[in-house]
């Protein structure tokens, strides 16, 4: 008989019939774009969050892009943020026009120091946009300390950590921050397909982010600045873009947001069970979850200390791929990527990141997995680690 095992990814999207069938309501509807499934996503994106105004795009980048664009950051202005993170984050500060600086990590969460943010503010830096590693929250009241005091915007890029809590409030309030944004590519919490959102509880920005999503247009006749000649007319006022998320998404979206908590759940189970399993054995180590926080566990990184061990990082990669491992790492830091080495960053700038980078690989983790095929991975993980 013919026996295929099973291949174990990093991440992977939990779909159930009901969600399905949200979908294909939509689909059997009239509005299959810019209908009342987007509002009604938002709405339920403030309900969880408890933030006043939320914006639904297509993709976690789309709402970095459109967070940085409403700030009106002029050429030149530096923000500050992670090396240890998706291209995305740093990216979003160069398409606005922005300089990007970085700020070391901390060794035992991988999160942005807030020490390190404060010895990269000059007097050009406009923000930070602190990054919610593996779903775990950045200590986000003391970077909103160190941000009020200098004057700077803060925009969380919580991409990973939807359903995640510090100090008991759920990322995306805003309580320490102007922005947040979210992503809902299918690795992440939740998944609309592709999709992302932004939440915030400024007004003025709310309604920036609105007309940048379509073009910069308003069809509001209380913002028009010529005269209104019928029902036919709008203005456009920004350079937008299409940055628009479908009914049958946000459809997805609602339906997949009931069960966050139920994930997240799950999730934390995942990441407790690999840490009993793997908790007599000094080769490997775990995150720090720390007091403040309670992580939503989107990546579930192990910590090996190659230096002491037989095997290297990229035969392991290679011996777990046969053994049905298709795993990841999480993050080659951005800085020496070469585009960001052609902007002057070099290998020796941000060490704690370039450490991390050496020793972390992400644990297949996703609510379909199931104990049994943990106790497998991790079996495998210690025969292979030699
Ligand atoms: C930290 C971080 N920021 C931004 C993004 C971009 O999100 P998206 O893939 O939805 O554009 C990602 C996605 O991987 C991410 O992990």
């Amino acid at each position: 008989m013919f026996y295929k095992s099973k291949i174990y990814n990093y991440g992977s999207q939990s779909i159930s019939l009901r969600d399905i069938w949200e979908v294909v309501k939509v689909l059997r509807s009239n509005w299959l774009t810019q209908g009342p499934k987007v509002k009604e996503f938002e709405k339920a994106i403030c309900d969880y969050t408890n933030a006043k105004y939320c914006v639904a795009v297509a993709n976690g980048a789309a709402a970095l892009h459109l967070s940085m664009l409403s700030l009106n950051i002029k050429n030149g202005d530096e923000f500050i943020t992670t090396p240890n993170t998706f291209v995305a984050s740093s990216n979003s500060i160069l398409y606005a026009g922005g300089k990007v600086q970085f700020a070391d990590i901390e060794p035992t969460t991988a999160n942005i120091d807030p020490v390190e943010i404060e010895k990269k503010i000059t007097s050009k830096t406009k923000g930070i946009i602190p990054v919610h590693f593996a779903g775990q929250s950045c200590d986000m009241q003391k970077i909103y300390e160190i941000a009020t005091n200098n004057n700077l915007f803060v925009i969380e890029d919580a991409a990973q950590a939807l359903g995640s809590e510090y100090k008991k409030i759920k990322v995306g309030n805003c309580k320490f921050s102007d922005l947040t944004i979210f992503s809902f590519h299918p690795v992440k919490n939740i998944t609309t397909g592709e999709g992302g959102a932004i939440t915030t509880n400024n007004k003025e920005l709310y309604e920036k982010i609105l007309m940048l999503r379509t073009h910069g247009i308003t069809k509001d006749f209380k913002k028009f600045k010529n005269d209104y000649d019928g029902s036919w007319y709008y203005e456009q006022h920004h350079l937008g873009f299409n940055y628009r998320i479908s009914d049958m998404q946000c459809a997805l979206g609602i339906s997949q947001l009931k069960q966050l908590d139920k994930f997240i759940k799950r999730r934390r189970e995942i990441v407790e069970t690999y840490r009993r399993e793997f908790y007599d054995d000094n080769r490997f180590n775990f995150l720090e979850e720390k007091d403040y926080s309670r992580a939503a566990w989107h990546l579930c990184p192990l910590l090996i200390n190659f230096e002491n061990l037989k095997t290297n990082k990229k035969e392991l990669f290679e011996e777990l791929k046969k053994n049905g491992l298709n795993l990841q790492v999480h993050y080659i830091p951005v800085h020496l990527q070469p585009y960001y080495q052609s902007m002057g960053f070099k290998k020796g700038d941000f060490s704690v990141s370039e450490n991390f980078y050496k020793r972390t690989i992400s644990l297949p983790i996703y609510v379909k997995l199931k104990n049994n095929d943990i106790k497998k991975i991790v079996k495998i993980i210690k025969r292979v680690v030699k």
